[in-house]
């Protein structure tokens, strides 16, 4: 489940007080948007990641090139007992699939064959452990997002009682994936949102670009480190959700027109990096810290005051974006229809929205990028083999 490719850099923040990281903010590299150390330093190619192990699979993984998001509403008259059953029918293709052997009962084999770095990741909402009279197992950790100001949520988008993430780095892999378990959770539920992301690694190797152009992911904390651990993963002594996570998806759609009548340099401005190279604009490479003390000769931060990494750097909490881009075509008049499926890890709800309070009083990313959708998983640990996601609180507790 570790990540067996290196994708570990260090980076830092500096602060008035002499470097001094903001919480673990400052440690940071990116499993998001793809980042890799480029050709040659790959003993050999990946193409299965273990289903099993303490965590799930699809958050420490180093991202993949796709991901599809599927939030499932289960049928009214699924109790407890039920939804065991189905967990483990669905852990079970889960496992086969991302090991490259078909589900059971595949008519379509041979689509199995190639995993491409397959990953499922199962999460649940909190509505429906309350329905199931198992809120009690939860995790202190698992709190709604409130409403933001600069929220316009559709309910289209929103909510949801079972997350199932398939990530990828192959659409067909991904898509008889997804087909698979949702051919499975026909009978208990039906489906309320299907989210479709992309990413592009770049060929030599680094952080990807995202759909607004900037290079993203930079400032994650590091997979494999105890700051990562402590800022993503559920403390041992937390019950039956002890390894998992707390998992944030936003829909995030980007004004792509508006945000094009600015040059590099204002783009820049609005980030407090760089768009050429992601380097703070404090900096003279991405790794470079970035210093939100630095004044211009005039006084001025050099990182504007609502620069989006400092607002989010400023709030304090550490989480891991693994977002995707989408985009779902020109509309009628022609203007994109894109964004980010934003998906933030943590231990805690409350990491993200301490973030994202910062960000709704005062970010410039806001004038080109709005929330229209927001939803939240307990993502339980993962399963040894011949287990299931879910057993912890469904069986066990
Ligand atoms: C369309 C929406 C968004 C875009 C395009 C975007 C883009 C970026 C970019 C380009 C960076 C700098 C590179 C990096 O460190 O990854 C960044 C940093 C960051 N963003 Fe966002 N972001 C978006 C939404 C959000 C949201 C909703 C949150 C959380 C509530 C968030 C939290 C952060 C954090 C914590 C950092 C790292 C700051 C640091 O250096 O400590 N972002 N984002």
């Amino acid at each position: 489940m570790e990540p067996t490719r290196t994708t570990m850099r260090r980076r830092g923040l500096l602060t008035a007080a002499g470097g001094a990281a903001l919480g673990a903010a400052g440690a940071g590299a990116a499993a998001t948007f793809g980042r890799d150390e480029g050709p040659g330093t790959e003993t050999a190619p990946e193409t299965t990641v273990p289903f099993h192990g303490p965590h799930q699979a699809g958050i420490a993984t180093p991202a993949q090139d796709r991901a599809v998001l599927l939030a499932l509403d289960m049928h009214e008259t699924v109790d407890a007992d039920r939804l065991a059953a189905v967990m483990r029918l669905l852990s079970d293709d889960a496992a086969r699939l991302t090991g490259g052997v078909p589900a059971l009962a595949d008519a379509d084999a041979e689509l199995a064959a190639e995993p491409a770095r397959l990953t499922v990741t199962f999460g649940f909402g909190l509505d429906l452990l309350d329905r199931l009279g198992l809120a009690g197992a939860l995790p202190e950790g698992a709190r709604p997002v409130p409403a933001f100001g600069t929220d316009r949520l559709e309910e289209r988008w929103s909510g949801g009682d079972l997350l199932i993430q398939v990530c990828g780095d192959g659409d067909l892999a991904v898509s008889h994936a997804v087909r698979m378990l949702v051919k499975d959770s026909r009978s208990f539920a039906t489906v309320r949102w299907t989210q479709r992301g992309f990413l592009q690694r770049p060929t030599g190797g680094g952080t990807a670009r995202n759909i607004m152009g900037q290079i993203d992911g930079t400032g994650n904390p590091v997979p494999g480190e105890p700051a990562f651990d402590s800022a993503v993963w559920i403390g041992e002594d937390a019950g039956p959700f002890a390894g998992g996570t707390m998992m944030v998806v936003r829909r995030i759609r980007t004004d792509l027109d508006q945000w094009d009548r600015l040059d590099p340099v204002g783009k820049g401005r609005v980030i407090g990096r760089r768009l050429s190279d992601g380097a703070p604009l404090t900096g003279e490479t991405e790794d470079d810290p970035v210093d939100l003390e630095a004044r211009e000769a005039n006084g001025l931060p050099v990182i504007p005051a609502s620069a989006h990494v400092r607002r989010a750097a400023e709030a304090g909490a550490v989480m891991l974006r693994r977002s995707y881009n989408y985009d779902d075509g020109p509309r009628e008049d022609g203007s994109p229809d894109t964004g980010l499926v934003f998906v933030a890890f943590q231990a805690d709800v409350e990491q993200f929205n301490t973030v994202q309070a910062h960000l709704d009083e005062a970010d410039l990313l806001n004038t080109y990028a709005v929330a229209v959708g927001s939803a939240v998983f307990a993502v339980p640990p993962g399963c040894g083999e011949g287990g299931w996601i879910g057993r912890t609180f469904l069986e066990q507790y």
